[in-house]
């Protein structure tokens, strides 16, 4: 092929970066829509997956029985492919495992920690390809020693459950140590399409996002919820804060509310318990983390977006109306191939 048969296009730029990411996913362009509890569920995913993105079944806390279901309907809905994100501390982990290997679901993401023991050989010997959530590039590395297929790097920026590094000081430690060894997906913080080229640039094999897809017309979320969505700006997705020490805070961004402000409230209060001796370390610990037990399900549900929790990434701000998904990832395509084209020019 010689030089004049290249097209040098923003497009056609963008779909030769997103053809490895694209080819490992099955899908047409490399944007994963990141599992959501309670909103990445048959909707989502197969609105996801038939605009020509990857959609994720968030599996949460779903029962063996729940996911089955769950699984089945979305296969009803799409064929595309699609895939099935679960928690590793889910105590039935191995029969979900199963579920996804009997309906031949093609990707698992395995979130919330390290895979344990037997789980990537049970989601291999199945058939599916494995993709786990890296936080530093040495667990990175450990994780491709191990066999997962692909690995996804999500920053702080991210909504739902987070680490403490940006998305971009991951990127630029991550991607270049192994982003030629498996296929990398960049999530946390992405809401338009230049940051998605930016990353591609950088040597991701596509992207993943959340946030930008709560408001899709698909999305079963509350009114409420798209709502506070469209409402906030960057700084109101803020992370949750421990107050003492011995009481351990899982980190989660989401909207300011007063459910945030009662659980900082109610830590004082167990930890003055604590203090006063009045309570045990466990059972104190156990208030403590079983405050927002639900409360992402009243949210999301219910529409309770002042004691619910109202999980949502920085880039809500670029959150502005309800519109279907389609029309969310063409506007990202469009976005990242010009941005491609402008920097090509
Ligand atoms: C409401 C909400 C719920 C989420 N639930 C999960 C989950 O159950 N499992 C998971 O791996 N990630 C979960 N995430 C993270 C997303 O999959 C995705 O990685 C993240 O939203 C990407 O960052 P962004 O929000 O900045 O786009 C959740 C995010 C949000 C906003």
């Amino acid at each position: 092929m010689n030089d004049t048969s290249i097209d040098r296009s923003g497009s056609a730029r963008l779909a030769r970066r997103m053809e490895r990411g694209a080819a490992f996913l099955g899908s047409e362009v490399a944007i994963m829509a990141g599992a959501m509890s309670w909103v990445s569920e048959r909707n989502l995913v197969a609105a996801m997956s038939n605009a020509g993105g990857f959609g994720v079944i968030a599996c949460g806390a779903m029962t063996v029985e729940l996911l089955d279901a769950e699984i089945a309907a979305t296969k009803a809905l799409t064929d595309k492919p699609f895939g099935v994100n679960l928690i590793t501390m889910h105590p039935d982990l191995m029969a979900l495992i199963e579920v996804c290997g009997k309906h031949q679901v093609g990707h698992v993401v395995l979130a919330g920690g390290l895979p344990p023991k037997g789980s990537l050989e049970a989601i291999k010997a199945s058939g599916a390809k494995v993709i786990c959530f890296a936080p530093t590039l040495a667990l990175a590395k450990k994780l491709i020693r191990s066999g997962v297929d692909a690995l996804v790097i999500e920053g702080m920026e991210a909504g739902g459950h987070i680490g403490p590094v940006s998305t971009s000081v991951l990127a630029q430690e991550i991607l270049p140590a192994i982003a030629n060894d498996v296929p990398v997906f960049i999530a946390g913080g992405i809401g338009r399409g230049e940051a998605i080229a930016g990353y591609l640039d950088m040597g991701a094999a596509g992207v993943q996002l959340g946030t930008r897809f709560v408001c899709a017309t698909e999305s079963i979320a509350h009114p409420k919820f798209k709502q506070a969505f469209i409402r906030a700006s960057a700084r109101d997705a803020v992370a949750s804060v421990q107050i003492d020490p011995r009481l351990p805070v899982i980190p989660v961004r989401a909207l300011k509310n007063a459910g945030g402000e009662l659980f900082t409230a109610k830590q004082r209060e167990v930890a003055q318990s604590l203090d006063e001796g009045a309570v045990a370390m466990a059972e104190a610990q156990l208030a403590i983390e079983h405050y927002w037990a639900g409360a992402l399900r009243r949210a999301v549900i219910d529409g309770d977006v002042e004691h619910g929790s109202v999980m949502a990434g920085q880039s809500v701000g670029m959150v502005t109306k309800e519109e279907p998904i389609a029309d969310i990832l063409a506007t990202l395509m469009a976005e990242a191939a010009q941005a491609l084209e402008a920097r090509a020019a």
